[in-house]
């Protein structure tokens, strides 16, 4: 029997899923996203084409693999009829028939995203710096139990009443937080009603289907959005998303036994990046974290935000390592540290004069923490677009080996580029 394998981030998102997702894809028969939403922003460059796929599995550009949209995804109906476009146009290929969209999605609609600014506004300097897709209050209507989703949009007959119920709710709270918007039911029934005809071809019991591949022998690729340390449980709470982004996600998020999530691969920078606010030990705030913003061009794959910059995190790492139970590792964006003399690695953490043992749970002693510091030598050498581990100068593979023995699990892949062939694998 084929494993079936979940990719995760190890940080607070951006590591590179997409481009790790988009290459074990085509040894899977299906990829399957657990999580999240389109706040999710994964780029996937083929040849000279660069793809950023919000809601649809990064294993889209292999023809023969099948993609689903999984029950714990929140799915923006127009984000994903425009995705599904822009695939079809980018690839000249249909994708009926290979993408899929569980009936059991709880839906975002346009009050959650009314709700979420009115909410970040009065947050002020507290918010979370949310990517304002309505992310966080369509999981709460989920949690709450009023939710709306994909099967009730397969039933026009009963979803006006639905909607227009949640909408007379969502004024009064509105109101409440002194939003000036107030929502009009009526148009959002009309469109609502047409995405609904629009995605209904993709719409069936994803988990029948992911069970069904399983007992027939057919290979899994779990596909998480974000980073554990953003996940609603296990992350840097309350600046966290609203999902279960580490591993535990995947058989919650796809109807499927965590008997068969069979292995674990968490995806990292070889730095640490983060788009919003919230504590982040290790962020470089002089020239070195402008140097990695510009080297790594960060800035968001979904907002455009300019992400923070700064080293690599190990014990935030290592925590997620233990979170996931990883396997292995795959380590990204190697190329983007070719310019460093020397390069700070985080071995700890020191909090009124002692050293931490675990990653705290609490957000203000992560923010006023001190990060403790090993240099280790750079390399001064362009690592960009290698594929062989020997071709790596010896400080570069020092680097790689002494990240690897501070996890404690062994590296599968180095990324050096954006594009496919950029990638040593071990
Ligand atoms: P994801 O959300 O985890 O899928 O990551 P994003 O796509 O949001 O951000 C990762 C960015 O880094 C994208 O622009 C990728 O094209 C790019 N990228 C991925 N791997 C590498 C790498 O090894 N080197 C460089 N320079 N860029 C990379
Ligand atoms: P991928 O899958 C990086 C961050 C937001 C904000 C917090 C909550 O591309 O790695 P939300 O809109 O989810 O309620 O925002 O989470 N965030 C991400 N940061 N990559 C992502 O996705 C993210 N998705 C959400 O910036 O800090
Ligand atoms: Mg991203």
């Amino acid at each position: 029997m084929k494993k079936n394998l979940a990719i995760v981030g190890l940080q607070w998102g951006d590591e590179g899923k997409g481009k790790i997702v988009d290459i074990l894809s085509k040894a899977y028969d299906c990829v399957a996203r657990y999580q999240g939403g389109h706040n999710a922003g994964h780029t996937v460059s083929v040849g000279s084409r660069r793809h950023v796929l919000h809601l649809i599995p990064s294993g889209i550009f292999h023809p023969s693999v099948k993609c689903v949209i999984g029950s714990g995804v929140v799915l923006d109906p127009l984000a994903f009829i425009e995705e599904s476009e822009a695939v079809c146009d980018a690839t000249s290929a249909s994708v009926e028939g290979r993408l899929f969209i569980s009936n059991r999605c709880h839906l975002i609609l346009p009050y959650h995203r009314a709700l979420e600014e009115a909410i970040e506004n009065q947050l002020g300097d507290r918010r979370i710096g949310t990517t304002n897709r309505g992310i966080g209050p369509a999981y709460e209507d989920k949690m709450g139990r009023r939710g709306i989703r994909v099967c009730d949009l397969m039933n026009p007959e009963t979803l006006p009443q639905k909607i227009r119920e949640q909408v007379v709710e969502k004024n009064r709270i509105l109101e409440t937080l002194r939003h000036p918007q107030v929502i009009d039911p009526q148009p959002i029934c009309d469109s609502y009603a047409q995405y609904g005809e629009k995605i209904r071809p993709f719409v069936t019991d994803t988990s029948v289907m992911l069970n069904d591949m399983i007992r027939n022998g057919k290979s899994i690729l779990f596909e998480g959005a974000q980073g554990t340390l953003l996940d609603v449980d296990h992350g840097t709470f309350p600046f966290v998303t609203s999902s279960s982004a580490a591993a535990g996600g995947a058989a919650i998020g796809l109807g499927v036994s965590p008997k068969h999530v069979h292995a674990v691969i968490g995806i990292s920078k070889a730095y640490t990046t983060r788009v919003g606010s919230g504590p982040f030990p290790t962020e470089s705030l002089d020239s070195a974290g402008e140097c990695l913003r510009t080297r790594g061009n960060e800035y968001g794959s979904t907002t455009g935000r300019p992400r923070r910059c700064g080293w690599f995190d190990g014990p935030a790492a290592r925590y997620a390592t233990m979170i996931n139970a990883l396997d292995s590792v795959a380590i990204t964006k190697i190329d983007v540290l070719d310019a460093f003399e020397e390069i700070p690695f985080c071995t700890g953490y020191k909090y009124k004069g002692s050293t931490l043992k675990e990653f705290p749970a609490d957000s203000a002693t992560l923010a006023a923490l001190t990060p403790v510091y090993q240099n280790i030598r750079g390399w001064k050498k362009s690592l960009a677009d290698l594929k062989e581990w020997s071709d790596l100068p010896p400080a570069a593979q020092d680097y790689l080996k002494f990240l690897s023995d501070y996890l404690g699990v062994p590296i599968s892949m180095v990324s050096t580029g954006p594009g496919r062939e950029a990638t040593i694998h071990l």
